[in-house]
């Protein structure tokens, strides 16, 4: 088999390149471990940025997305037993999109199949070869366990944190920066009317707590948890009462309880691999970084990361030239160690850290207080928030 461009993960990273590709009329192939239904089912990230709304809709991706995405105008931060509004539309002109990963994933999905594209599900014993070369390949056995090799100029590594295309590295090429939190959130789906317009983040002496949603009947809630959280422990009465307990205070939003259909645990890291190149291999999405959760910024880290990738491949097939995708790696990180400060800042503000004393207690309470409160303060956030423009 041959393609212009492998793609190993059809994830939105993977997906997403493979239709910006197919646009530019370059073909690639995605090799996929998993079933199409798995990936179309799994629960992750739920905010997309104005920019990758933008991109959406300016590559014909954005149709569902339009009839059934929320969009929304601000947050809300909740400390001290009260709601402040971060108005993102006044801070910034811009607004934010509420729409499940897997909503986008099936979206692309339809869309590359519906133009011819290929994805290999069910692929097994992944690996990358020759990628220092001008001709690198994919080796893997197909959903009938051949094996197979695929071929090709480039190979896009979009097999998110836990791939091959990053182990696959030698050692001492690239760098990695990380940080583990010691906490995790254990997340909801619930089938439940929302419990504000907009989404809180709250700061509680219990822990953290985010209300999000993902339509107007189903609800995605966290909880800041441990790490090592045995999610058995966790009866649906004891999810609803701890998710009351850090709504409390002055006027609490009103918590309505539904049925909990789905339930897990999410580690919270920050991790960066430098440079996200090594000769005709590109990483892209989780496969590169990782962010913590707060700020909603994984997601869109990835959409960025392939805008970027696909437009230096199109530079490379129209007139052969190399230069931005040689310049890829340290034009996206650049936007990647934005979301990184941003989310590990985010993390940090509105965490319970059990090592924490009064006083580091009470400089969170100030510093939200500051943010809620200075139209600089707030500002930044907000700017942070719906994302930089992608450029
Ligand atoms: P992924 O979505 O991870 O896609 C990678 C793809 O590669 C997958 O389909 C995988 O099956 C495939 N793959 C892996 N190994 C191989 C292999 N060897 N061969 C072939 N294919 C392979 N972000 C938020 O902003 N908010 C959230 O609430 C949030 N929750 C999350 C919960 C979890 C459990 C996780 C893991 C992540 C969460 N994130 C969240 C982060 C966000 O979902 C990711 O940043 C986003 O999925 C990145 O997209 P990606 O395409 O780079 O990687
Ligand atoms: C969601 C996740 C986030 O990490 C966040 O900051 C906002 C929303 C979500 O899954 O809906």
């Amino acid at each position: 088999m041959h393609a212009q461009v492998g793609i190993v993960g059809a994830g939105p990273a993977g997906l997403i390149l493979s239709h910006l590709l197919h646009r530019a009329g370059i073909e690639s192939v995605i090799v996929e471990a998993r079933s199409r239904a798995y990936c179309e089912g799994r629960i992750r990230a739920g905010v997309l940025e104005h920019g990758s709304v933008d991109l959406l809709n300016a590559t014909g991706l954005g149709e569902r997305m339009t009839r059934e995405g929320l969009v929304h105008r601000g947050i809300y931060l909740r400390f001290g037993g009260r709601s402040h509004h971060i108005d993102f539309a006044e801070l910034t002109g811009k607004t934010i999109m509420v729409y499940g990963q897997h909503e986008v994933v099936k979206d692309v999905i339809a869309a590359r199949l519906a133009a011819g594209g290929t994805i290999l599900f069910d692929s097994s014993d992944v690996s990358i070869e020759r990628f220092d070369t001008a001709q690198p390949s994919i080796r893997f056995r197909d959903a009938n366990g051949e094996a197979q090799r695929l071929s090709c100029d480039f190979i896009a590594g979009c097999d998110g944190f836990h791939g091959v295309c990053r182990p696959s590295v030698p050692a001492g090429e690239l760098t990695f920066f990380d940080r583990i939190y010691p906490f995790a959130w254990l997340g909801i789906l619930a089938d439940a009317p929302p419990v504000c317009d907009e989404l809180i983040y709250s700061h509680t002496d219990r822990g953290f707590a985010l209300f999000s949603q993902r339509s107007p009947a189903v609800q995605r809630y966290y909880l800041q948890c441990t790490p090592d959280e045995d999610i058995d422990e966790w009866s649906d009465t004891r999810i609803w009462h701890e998710l009351q307990a850090r709504l409390q205070g002055e006027d609490p939003p009103e918590l309505i309880e539904g049925v909990i259909t789905q339930k897990g645990v999410t580690a919270m890291r920050s991790f960066v691999t430098e440079p996200m190149q090594y000769g005709r291999l590109f990483l892209a999405g989780d496969s590169a970084h990782i962010v913590p959760p707060t700020g909603a910024k994984g997601m869109n880290l990835a959409i960025a990361d392939v805008a970027a990738l696909s437009a230096g491949l199109e530079r490379y097939y129209r007139d052969g030239s190399m230069s931005l995708l040689d310049g890829y790696s340290a034009h996206v990180l650049n936007r990647v160690w934005r979301a990184e400060r941003f989310s590990w800042w985010m993390t940090s503000m509105l965490h319970r850290f059990d090592d924490q004393s009064a006083f580091d207690r009470k400089l969170q309470l100030s510093e939200l207080e500051y943010i809620t409160s200075s139209h600089a303060g707030s500002q930044s956030l907000a700017e942070n928030y719906v994302g930089f423009a992608m450029t």
